[in-house]
């Protein structure tokens, strides 16, 4: 990676410890509630699904008694590998037997699959609470998706857009009135220039260097709070009460994530994975900004904001907040489905 791709991470970490306005023992009772969760197969994702499985502990039992306890939400992990999936079941299952889990599979790298899933989904559903979008990856290789999209914007963007827009008459519609979408983004999406995205250039490439594929993880990472700040603007727009969404970054996070730079990297990998680690906050501590949007009373009804760790509400950065780069996402990405939607 060229030295100033270094330099622009590095100076987008804050300093440690991050200030902490939420932790595991403010999450509520979620007994009742249905979650899902993109990307729960691995890492934060994981996190996040074991701490929503994990409330009655830390809220209702402060005496834990796990075998007594009764359920608390509902939790869909959706991911590409059901093997991975269900190691993550088994685990939480193992120190919480009565969880409630479920792997149901999302391929976020074809349009037409993403529809298909959430249509899947709400064939099982009576009624969606929590929605993390949360799924992501550095992307190093030349693959394009199955719409013949540049990864990043194809899986971490258009992905997920068309799953959201799938589930979105049902979470507008259902007689839930706390409806919470949460987006998973990253500090790095203020690292990428103007104009942002160029909507002539995302087809498959192999990025030139890993200074490109830090951009390109940026690119998407921005797509991800554009989409977020629009949807939350459509849904004020048509008079939607019920259901909210946010963005975040959840800090920097010891995870597989970086493992692909590390490959590029050669035998300067292990050291940069070393720097990373060392850097790096616990992956439990990095699903608490995603919980705290997902569970906290103090932003229920709250819509269009972008928040750090450890749920401390932030600026994004002036791209991110651009109305008509929002609005041009936007459009694209609905003839992105509609191309889609009429070829099949
Ligand atoms: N780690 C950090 O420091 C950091 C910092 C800022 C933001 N983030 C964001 O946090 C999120 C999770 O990252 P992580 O660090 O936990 O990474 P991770 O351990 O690599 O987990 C990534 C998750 O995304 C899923 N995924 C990847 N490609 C997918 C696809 N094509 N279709 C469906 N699911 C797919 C993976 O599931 P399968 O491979 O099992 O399908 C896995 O569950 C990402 O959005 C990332 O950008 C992370």
């Amino acid at each position: 990676m060229r030295p100033v791709a270094y330099v622009r991470i590095a100076g987008s970490i804050d300093i440690l410890p991050y200030k902490r306005f939420y932790a595991a023992d403010k999450i509520p009772d979620l007994t009742g509630k249905v979650a899902v969760v993109t990307g729960g197969s691995g890492g934060i994702g994981a996190e996040i699904c074991r701490y929503v499985m994990s409330l009655r502990l830390l809220a209702a039992f402060p005496k834990p008694n796990r075998q007594l306890a009764i359920h608390g939400a509902k939790v869909y992990i959706l991911a590409r590998g059901e093997a991975r999936a269900q190691r993550i079941i088994s685990e939480i299952k193992e120190s919480r037997p009565s969880a409630d889990l479920e792997f149901h599979e999302l391929r976020l790298d074809s349009i037409a699959e993403s529809i298909a899933s959430a249509k899947a989904l709400l064939q099982k559903v009576q009624r969606l609470d929590i929605v993390h979008l949360h799924a992501g990856f550095v992307v190093t290789s030349l693959e394009g998706t199955v719409d013949g999209l540049e990864p990043g914007i194809g899986i971490e963007h258009m992905g997920h857009f068309a799953f959201i827009m799938t589930l979105l008459p049902f979470l507008e519609k259902q007689s839930v009135d706390d409806v919470r979408i949460v987006v998973t983004s990253s500090r790095n999406h203020s690292l990428v220039p103007r104009p942002g995205i160029d909507f002539t250039t995302l087809g498959p490439s192999k990025p030139k260097d890993l200074d490109e594929v830090a951009l390109r993880y940026g690119r998407a990472k921005l797509a991800n709070v554009l989409m977020s700040n629009q949807l939350a603007k459509v849904l004020k727009s048509r008079g939607v009460t019920n259901v909210t969404v946010n963005s975040h970054d959840p800090g920097v996070i010891f995870t597989d994530l970086f493992k692909p730079i590390a490959r590029e990297l050669g035998c300067f990998g292990p050291l940069y994975l070393g720097w990373y680690k060392l850097i790096s906050i616990t992956p439990q501590e990095g699903a608490l900004t995603a919980l705290f949007l997902s569970t906290s009373p103090d932003v229920k009804g709250i819509s269009g904001g972008y928040y750090v760790p450890i749920g401390r509400k932030a600026k994004c950065s002036k791209l991110a907040q651009d109305e008509a780069l929002q609005k041009k996402l936007w459009e694209w990405s609905e003839e992105q489905m509609a191309r889609v939607s009429s070829s099949s």
